[in-house]
């Protein structure tokens, strides 16, 4: 078997077969093949697409391409959450320490930003002194110790993804519905849990931009994992505009301890959360109901014990946790900036992949694989789809390195957001929850 004859099938659309698959990922993870010919089959896997057979073939083989992390140390029924990507969706940040204090463990592996979405290793790493490269050995010690730990990867898991998905980036290849599930699956599988919840994301600031893609998505994501032998539930969830009102890595940090401190009465970032969480000490067998585990979270936000979990894990993480009673000790930025609306109207949009390029120019995201990120920069939205709004409404607050990158900015928020003139509507939060049974449709904003 050469690479030359896998591509030369896939070419003409025809159907690998598992041993072809295999021998692709292997030839990935091992780099024993040079990058033009993957980057070559690549190309001609986003134009002639994948059999559901092969897809799973292709996940299960990149899963296997590494080490699969063994979790079985700690007690309990892990359940690992996943998103497909968004920006101000700082949900790990507040489910994690709720999910814990609710008395399910979790062992979570994370990842960095990527273009214009933000990555939960960037944000904690915003706060002082907080180390996201533990051995397995203190990942697991950790979670037995205080229930959670947010980290990166650890050993060597799905390499073959690695090489693909660097490729992928540079070859106008990402958005291909093989090559997503098989490389967010491969490493959820990888990543030792014994259930996994996942948020799909659908609008303009997610991966796939249609609600019919992201069910496809969701639906390919949910069969693979079936598959693979793991309860699986997948949500298509909005990004139609910011998920938090805050965009940057500290002030996501801020959101995030505001909602645990109690300090929000709602907003769409708390929903989800809870809805999410709600799932996972459902399958982790905490709760009786998904509905009944989002309960528990909100008792864990009264009476404390969210934000006190939150604070050990950033404790035995080496992070000061001192920031959660006093956020002003995150990093803070130079210049802070309100912006105005300028106009009466109504906000009736939001381009989300612009508001988050708007903050990775800023600094709170790389442009280059070595950019340094300054944690403090990004922006507050004052302003929801379908709020009304007058000339003198805050559209926003800048948190920037210079007044330059702030005139900048806020060049790009206004062009982002758009105020019209007839009333509209708010956007829903969820659209579907996708299980093994099917997909059930979900109405009105909820
Ligand atoms: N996130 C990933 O890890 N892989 C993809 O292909 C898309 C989003
Ligand atoms: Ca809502």
């Amino acid at each position: 078997m050469t690479m030359l004859e896998i591509i030369e099938k896939k070419k003409f659309g025809q159907e690998l077969t598992k041993e072809e698959i295999t021998f692709f990922a292997n030839a990935a993870a091992e780099k024993t093949v040079p990058d033009y010919q993957l980057s070559a089959l690549l190309m001609a896997i986003r134009l002639n697409g994948m059999t559901d057979r092969e897809t799973t073939d292709l996940t299960l083989a990149m899963r296997d391409s590494g080490d699969i992390a063994d979790l079985s140390a700690i007690p309990g029924i892990k359940v690992d959450k996943h998103s497909t990507g968004g920006v101000g969706d700082t949900t790990t940040l507040v489910l994690a320490p709720l999910v814990a204090a609710c008395g399910a463990p979790v062992a979570k592996m994370s990842g960095r930003g990527l273009g214009h979405t933000g990555g939960t290793l960037d944000k904690l790493e915003s706060i002082p002194g907080l180390n996201i490269t533990l051995s397995v050995e203190d990942f697991i010690r950790q979670v037995k110790e205080i229930g959670v730990a947010v980290v990166g990867q650890t050993g060597r898991l799905a390499p073959a993804d690695k090489t693909l998905y660097s490729l992928r980036d540079v070859t106008s290849t990402v958005d291909s519905l093989p090559l997503i599930v098989s490389s967010i699956l491969s490493k959820k599988l990888a990543a030792g849990s014994d259930a996994i919840v996942l948020d799909v994301k659908t609008g303009s600031g997610a991966i796939m931009h249609t609600l019919e893609d992201s069910l496809k998505l969701a639906e390919n994501m949910v069969r693979v994992g079936v598959l693979a032998g793991k309860p699986i539930v997948a949500l298509v969830s909005g990004m139609d505009q910011p998920l938090g009102t805050h965009v940057g890595n500290a002030l996501e940090v801020k959101e995030a301890i505001d909602i645990l401190a109690g300090r929000r009465a709602g907003g769409d970032l708390l929903e989800v959360s809870l809805t999410l969480g709600g799932f996972m000490l459902h399958l982790a067998g905490k709760a009786e109901t998904p509905e009944a585990g989002q309960q528990m979270m909100k008792q864990a936000i009264d009476s404390g014990a969210g934000l006190e979990k939150l604070k050990q894990m950033i404790a035995a993480q080496g992070g000061d946790p001192s920031v959660c009673d006093d956020v002003t000790r995150l990093p803070q930025a130079k210049v802070v900036r309100p912006v105005f609306c300028g106009v009466s109207g109504w906000v009736t949009k939001m381009d989300t992949m612009a508001l988050g390029l708007a903050a990775q120019a800023m600094g709170a995201g790389r442009m280059k694989v070595d950019d340094e990120l300054d944690y403090s920069v990004g922006f507050v939205l004052q302003v929801r789809i379908g709020d009304r709004v007058e000339a003198d409404t805050p559209l926003c607050v800048l948190h920037a390195r210079s007044e330059a990158d702030a005139d900048r900015a806020e060049a790009a928020v206004r062009a982002a957001v758009t105020i019209g003139q007839e009333p509209c509507g708010r956007v829903s939060d969820f659209f579907a929850v996708v299980t093994k049974d099917g997909v059930r449709r979900l109405g009105a904003d909820s």
